[in-house]
């Protein structure tokens, strides 16, 4: 409500470090899908054939199921919304630092095309970017259209030039995190003033800790998420509102400063 976005905004101006924390929610209002929550990818997509374990025994099958998924979550040329926006702003003009993301639709990053790009938030892609596929051999990245476009036309998987297979350049269950965004993550999460999780439910590690992290540190923590989560129990403030009602007017308020 106003009063509580007025009283972040006053937190926030002075603020030396902001971090946030975005997940699945931050993109609904752009069209995504969302994994949980009312009708939520996993309710239509068996998660367990997306696992890391899957991808190595059998390559084929694993992508035979990842070209639907990948058209289910990014085959509509989804575009950053005013959340998306407003994040970016607040990293433009305020004290936002670093966006640590969990989602893989790259949708911040088409928010940070600026000219003065050193003023630009860090993106942090915890889980990956879903834009880009990886050959598990040889390590080179491709952009994920093109290869897609050949697996759906029967090359599974579809190989590198190195005749290793690609896979697609996201974290899947079961597979390790990159430990160094992890880390830079959970450092950037200590050290801020305040800390905001933004349209994610908090149940998949590491992002769940951060609020935690970040509250054990002193920070101000806010959560926007329109359900409860583990991490509403630190937050000082919990707006159960639109991502795109509550980013867009404390950015209003924060750049409103004369
Ligand atoms: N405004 C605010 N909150 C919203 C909005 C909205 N417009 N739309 C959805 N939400 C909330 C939902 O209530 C839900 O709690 O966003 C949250 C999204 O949660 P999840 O779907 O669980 O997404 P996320 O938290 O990002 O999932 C984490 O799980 O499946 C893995 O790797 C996948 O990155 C994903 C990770």
């Amino acid at each position: 409500d106003e009063t509580s976005l007025e009283r972040l905004a006053t937190d926030l101006r002075p603020a030396d470090s902001a971090v946030a924390l975005t997940g699945a929610g931050i993109s609904a209002p752009s069209g995504v899908p969302t994994f949980r929550g009312d009708d939520g990818v996993w309710d239509r997509f068996d998660q367990g054939q997306f696992t890391y374990g899957r991808f190595q025994r059998d390559s084929e099958g694993f992508w035979a199921d990842r070209v639907e998924l990948q058209r289910e979550l990014f085959g509509g040329n989804y575009e950053p919304n005013a959340a998306h926006e407003a994040l970016a702003a607040l990293g433009r003009r305020g004290p936002l630092e670093a966006i640590c993301t969990q989602n893989t639709d790259g949708l911040h990053g088409e928010t940070l095309e600026s000219t003065d790009a050193e003023s630009d938030p860090a993106i942090l892609e915890l889980h990956g970017n879903a834009r880009r596929v990886r050959c598990v051999d040889c390590g080179n990245r491709r952009d994920a259209d093109p290869i897609f476009e050949r697996a759906e036309d029967g090359e599974l998987p579809p190989r590198c030039e190195c005749g290793g297979a690609f896979k697609p350049d996201v974290v899947l269950f079961g597979e390790q995190l990159p430990a160094a965004v992890i880390q830079r993550a959970k450092s950037r999460a200590r050290e801020s003033d305040v800390f905001l999780a933004i349209g994610s439910s908090l149940v998949v590690e590491p992002a769940a800790s951060l609020p935690r992290l970040a509250a054990d540190a002193g920070a101000t923590v806010v959560i926007v998420n329109l359900e409860s989560t583990p991490c509403d129990g630190v937050a000082d403030i919990v707006f159960r509102e639109d991502v795109t009602q509550v980013l867009p007017r404390l950015r209003e308020l924060v750049e409103s400063v004369d």
